[in-house]
């Protein structure tokens, strides 16, 4: 008998701590906050710090004023190299930075300009990054 109780508290303490995100998410309300971001792609799996260009909430402010300068330097000077505040250089290339490391186009660019109701209209000109490439398995 002793066991048996023993068993049940036993599973229960076991499905009430399993199960800890999902009643703490209904008290915070914590699950309906905001997109969900993937950093799953083969680069930034790579990186041993892994960081963006500029630091994250910047990046989150401004990375279309960023996308614009870099479109603005390169059409007009012919510039191609952007040197980042930690002193990091980069191609200031859409294709072959950000999408080089943000390669999961979908399950974050458009993960977010959707959930904010953005529309970008680059891709009238660019190459419109296609579905997920190898490594962002959501
Ligand atoms: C070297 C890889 C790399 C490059 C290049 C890169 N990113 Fe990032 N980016 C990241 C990582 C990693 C994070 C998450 C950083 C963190 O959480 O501290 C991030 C974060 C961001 C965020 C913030 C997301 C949030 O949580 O709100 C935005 C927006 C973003 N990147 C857009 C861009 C754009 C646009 C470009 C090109 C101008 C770019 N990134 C270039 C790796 C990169
Ligand atoms: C954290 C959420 C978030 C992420 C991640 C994000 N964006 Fe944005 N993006 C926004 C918001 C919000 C705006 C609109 C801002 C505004 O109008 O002031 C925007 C605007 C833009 C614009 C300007 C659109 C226009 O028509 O003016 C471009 C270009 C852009 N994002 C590119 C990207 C690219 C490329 C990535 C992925 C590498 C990316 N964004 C990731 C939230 C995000
Ligand atoms: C009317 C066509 C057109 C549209 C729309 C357009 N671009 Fe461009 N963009 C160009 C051309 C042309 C170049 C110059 C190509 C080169 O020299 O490599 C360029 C260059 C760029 C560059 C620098 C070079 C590179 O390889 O990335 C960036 C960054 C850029 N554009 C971002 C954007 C973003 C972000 C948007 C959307 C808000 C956008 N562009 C919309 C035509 C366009």
């Amino acid at each position: 008998m002793q066991n048996k109780t023993n068993i049940i508290i036993g599973i229960v303490a076991f499905l009430l701590l399993v199960t800890v995100p999902f009643w703490s998410a209904i008290f915070t309300g914590e699950a309906q906050n905001g997109p969900e971001l993937s950093y799953d792609t083969p680069v930034i799996n790579a990186m041993v710090d892994p960081h963006c260009v500029e630091d994250v909430d910047y990046m989150r402010a401004n990375h279309m004023n960023i996308l614009n300068d870099w479109k603005v330097e390169v059409v007009r000077e012919g510039t191609r190299v952007y040197v980042a505040s930690d002193g990091t250089e980069y191609l200031a290339s859409l294709q072959n930075t950000c999408f080089e490391c943000h390669s999961n186009y979908e399950d974050f660019c458009l993960e977010c300009h959707n959930y904010s109701n953005v529309t970008p209209t680059c891709w009238e000109c660019h190459v419109e990054p296609s579905v997920t490439v190898a490594g962002g398995a959501n």
